[in-house]
């Protein structure tokens, strides 16, 4: 599967065809702006929740490319307000399948506050379970038992986790996500963008070796096979 990295928690996937972009955070990365962002096509934009960092691209490029937003339902309701008619409300427990493969909300310990203040709903993780492989975007979180239930449901081929501490795990619970979820191979996210989160990268890539783990980290604007 390809995977293109957009800066911060925003990253591209591409499944039978179909594009599908997550938590879409560009203009105001300032570590992301050689990325044109009217050159990014896409079927789908899923958001894991209401924070401007994982939001503030989404209506943009939902309203230039016709994608469908997947959210919770809180941000459902807040995106359609702003006149976006393609989204589809999901909550934490459900499943849906789409045209590329079915996608399982999962429960991420975190918060889900709207750029405008609104109520964003829980955030969540996602599941994906597709014909190229699943794979598990765990959103904004904290390490957490839940994660243990992830291989009940499926066999990862990889996990995209943040491991940028301070708002969400470090590195050493990415680590002990990875364990929890069985997979060993993982797109570390949700670091370097602010000063909350610089991570030395080095280190990191050496404490995912040394557990026998790799920690993939594509430069912003590059895309990797996973
Ligand atoms: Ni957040
Ligand atoms: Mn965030």
């Amino acid at each position: 599967m390809k995977l293109t990295y957009y800066g911060h928690a925003c990253f591209q996937v591409e499944i039978g065809g179909k594009k599908i972009l997550f938590d879409p955070f560009i203009t105001y990365n300032e570590l992301a702006r050689h990325i044109d962002i009217n050159s990014i096509e896409t079927d789908y934009i899923f958001i894991s929740h209401g924070h401007a960092d994982h939001i503030a691209d989404a209506i943009g490029i939902a309203k230039r490319t016709g994608a469908t937003i997947v959210s919770a339902w809180e941000i459902h309701e807040w995106v359609s307000k702003q006149g976006i008619e393609k989204s589809h409300p999901m909550n934490t427990g459900g499943k849906w399948q789409f045209d590329f493969g079915t996608v399982k909300c999962v429960v991420a310990q975190h918060s889900s506050g709207l750029p405008d203040g609104s109520y964003g709903g829980n955030p969540m993780g996602f599941l994906f379970l597709t014909p190229e492989g699943n794979f598990y975007y765990s959103g904004d979180t904290a390490l957490t038992l839940d994660m243990q239930l992830i291989p009940v449901w499926a066999n990862l081929q990889f996990a995209v986790l943040p491991i940028g501490d301070n708002f969400t795990m470090d590195v050493q619970d990415a680590i002990r996500c990875a364990d929890f979820v069985q997979c060993n191979k993982v797109v570390g996210v949700h670091y370097d963008t602010f000063g909350f989160i610089k991570i030395d990268k080095k280190a990191a890539q050496q404490s995912f070796e040394a557990a026998g783990k790799s920690l993939l980290l594509p430069a912003i604007g590059t895309s990797i096979d996973v």
